[in-house]
């Protein structure tokens, strides 16, 4: 996680969009980065500086001309401090001022000091947003390598649906997580499946199981964040469809069969995440199934075994598999992998509290072909995501040391 023990200074200009920068610092703090703030005048009529400082847990700063601190050149030292910008939300205003070099308040001033990579997250009414004088600034600030991230589609304050929101927090995290990445899996094509699949056996009902999809779509963030090129197959999921990914749909196990042997031929390494059901109905009838006396018994048959299937056409692609025990976790892990061609295993037991399905969080044995054994603690699924990406990369390198934690030069170039 390239987020963990970097230094974020989070600039909030005045949109209304301006409260959700309490939310977003949260999942900096959650992924372990430290956060300054420094909001505009007009993002004080928004949101109140106490809220902020009170979840980033260090001062919020609003002026160029404090007298509070003699032995500091504000400006210089918060552009010192950041290892990124990020600016969120970012009105018209501060767009413009950047693009004409203006610095006639600390954040201007601060952004055009710091030789740290800046992001900026637009958000703003879509006739603003499409308007040719910030749409021309935008444009000035890509060409100065300015990061930025494209507002999304949805009601807007203002009550019309338009293009103008600000992305989903987790988004722009992840973004920045990115941006701060290094782009170790540049080259490659992970292919993960995600999710459950549904089983039907009339038009209205189904048989399925718990898997939220979590653990695959972090690790298809992940993937994407570390320059790999990503098809996610997911199951049905409550999840917001990933950035940068190819993402497609699927609901039984056996479209999502069908899907994975497609996009088999151009991948280079293989995640099976999903929680593919193993039976299906034998017969799915026309019309929905009428309750009768008794009882009702459902036939089932056997549902292909991807992984396998995937193990048989393996070549030098890299294959990990999952595997859910409720016990003899190593021995069955070990077998699994074994039998079905795997590189790596990544296995979880069940039984453990903040494992499994559902959680965002996972306990897990990393399992190589080797015979290696790597521990993972009760951890958030993107950090579990990493390691299991690390362990690839280990196998990539033909048994080179572990990826120490990425740390890009604090000033490098922007983008
Ligand atoms: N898997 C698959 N196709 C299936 C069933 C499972 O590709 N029809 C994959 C899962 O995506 C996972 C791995 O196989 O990566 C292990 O799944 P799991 O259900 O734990 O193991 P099974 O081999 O199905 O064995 P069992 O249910 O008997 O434990």
């Amino acid at each position: 996680m390239a987020l963990k023990d970097k230094r974020i200074l989070l600039g909030v200009t005045g949109g209304i969009a301006a409260y959700k920068a309490a939310e977003l610092i949260r999942d900096f703090v959650r992924r372990q980065a430290s956060v300054k703030v420094i909001m505009t005048k007009n993002a004080r009529e928004f949101v109140m500086p106490l809220t902020l400082q009170t979840l980033s847990g260090n001062p919020v700063y609003t002026d160029m001309f404090s007298l509070d601190r003699p032995n500091e050149i504000i400006h210089i030292s918060l552009a010192d401090y950041a290892d990124i910008i990020i600016v969120a939300p970012a009105t018209a205003n501060v767009i413009g001022k950047l693009a004409a070099g203006l610095a006639d308040d600390l954040l201007t001033t601060v952004i055009l000091a710091t030789k740290s990579p800046v992001l900026i997250c637009p958000a703003m009414n879509s006739n603003m947003l499409d308007n040719p004088a910030v749409k021309e600034n935008i444009a000035r600030l890509v060409k100065r390598d300015f990061h930025f991230m494209d507002p999304e589609w949805g009601e807007l304050a203002c009550k019309v649906e338009g293009r103008g929101r600000l992305p989903e927090i987790s988004e722009i995290a992840d973004e920045a997580d990115a941006i701060l990445t290094v782009k170790d899996f540049a080259g490659e094509r992970v292919l993960v499946t995600a999710g459950p699949t549904r089983e039907p056996f009339d038009p209205v009902r189904y048989i399925t199981n718990y898997s939220s999809g979590k653990m695959g779509y972090a690790l298809a963030r992940c993937a994407r964040n570390r320059g790999a090129k990503v098809v996610l197959i997911s199951g049905p999921t409550a999840l917001e469809k990933p950035r940068g990914v190819e993402f497609i749909a699927v609901s039984s196990a056996l479209q999502m069969r069908d899907a994975v042997m497609s996009e088999l031929e151009t991948a280079t390494v293989v995640i099976k995440a999903a929680a593919v059901a193993d039976y299906r109905p034998s017969t799915i009838s026309e019309k929905k199934i009428k309750k009768k006396a008794g009882g009702l018994a459902i036939e089932l048959q056997r549902n292909p075994d991807i992984i396998a299937e995937v193990g048989r056409e393996k070549g030098s692609r890299i294959l990990v598999g999952f595997a859910m025990e409720s016990h003899d976790l190593i021995e069955n892990a070990t077998e699994k992998m074994q039998q079905k061609n795997m590189d790596l295993i990544v296995a979880n037991d069940v039984t453990q509290a903040g494992a499994g399905f559902q959680t965002d969080t996972n306990i897990v044995k990393i399992l190589d072909c080797k015979g290696g054994i790597e521990d993972c603690p009760l951890m958030d699924k993107m950090m579990v995501a990493d390691r299991i990406l690390d362990k690839v990369r280990q196998i990539r390198m033909e048994g080179m040391p572990s990826r120490g934690p990425s740390n890009p030069s604090k000033r490098m170039r922007r983008k």
